[in-house]
């Protein structure tokens, strides 16, 4: 049974994309599909979203930074991703714990047991049935990222997270990568360079294998 599945990898490496692309399969296959994301799936989460991504705030420490995520993780799986399973919806979630040990464990240094624990707390340790880590060169991820936010009225195209110094980025990378080689038969690895249509492909075998369309 494949009820919930989590997208991950740095910015820009096209996860909206790709969740949009699987969606739209999946019903037409006559399943009942949910999509959502970390931070922000919840009205709560919203305003913690806010909080956490907005250029121009007081800078927060790294501690608030992560109780904050975690925050928004514990509202969201009770809210949100739990009762979706529970009626037999697949979830679809842009980011979930391995974000947080990605960001926050390699990208911000905060002590990686520390952390699984934490994500035990926040998640009620519910756990991804198959994990999409969407990888590419750093430069590439954030060239896209902001290019995307120039096109959006408004916007400066920054925020919080792309202000970060590459190396920060290229710290986040290793880290998923590290993840998806101690977890091989939950996180599924896909190079997000290539076109989308390609990297969907990928994508789309590994759910019709485990789903045994
Ligand atoms: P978002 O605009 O959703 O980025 P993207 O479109 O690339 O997913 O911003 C989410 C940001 O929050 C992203 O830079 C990663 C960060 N993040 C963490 O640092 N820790 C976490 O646990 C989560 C869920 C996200």
């Amino acid at each position: 049974m494949v009820g919930f599945i989590t997208f991950e990898g740095g910015d820009g490496t096209g996860k909206s994309t790709q969740i949009g692309l699987l969606e739209t399969y999946l019903i037409a296959q006559g399943k009942n599909c949910t999509t959502t994301r970390e931070p922000g799936g919840t009205s709560l989460g919203q305003l913690l979203r806010q909080a956490l991504l907005e250029v121009g705030m007081r800078s927060i420490s790294s501690s608030t930074e992560l109780f904050l995520y975690l925050a928004d993780r514990a509202q969201h799986v009770r809210e949100v991703i739990v009762p979706a399973v529970a009626q037999g919806k697949i979830v679809l979630c842009d980011r979930y714990t391995d974000s947080t040990m990605a960001y926050q464990g390699y990208g911000r240094g905060i002590d990686l047991r520390l952390l699984v624990k934490l994500n035990e707390i926040a998640s009620g340790g519910l756990k991804p049935d198959i994990t999409f880590l969407l990888d590419c060169p750093v430069e590439i991820g954030l060239s896209r990222t902001v290019q995307r936010k120039l096109q959006t009225p408004g916007h400066s195209g920054q925020d919080r997270f792309e202000d970060e110094k590459l190396e920060f980025h290229e710290k986040v990378r290793q880290g998923f990568l590290e993840l998806a080689r101690a977890e091989p038969e939950r996180v599924c690895l896909v190079d997000a360079s290539r076109p989308e249509q390609e990297v969907f492909a990928a994508i789309k075998e590994v759910v019709d294998r485990r789903m045994g369309y």
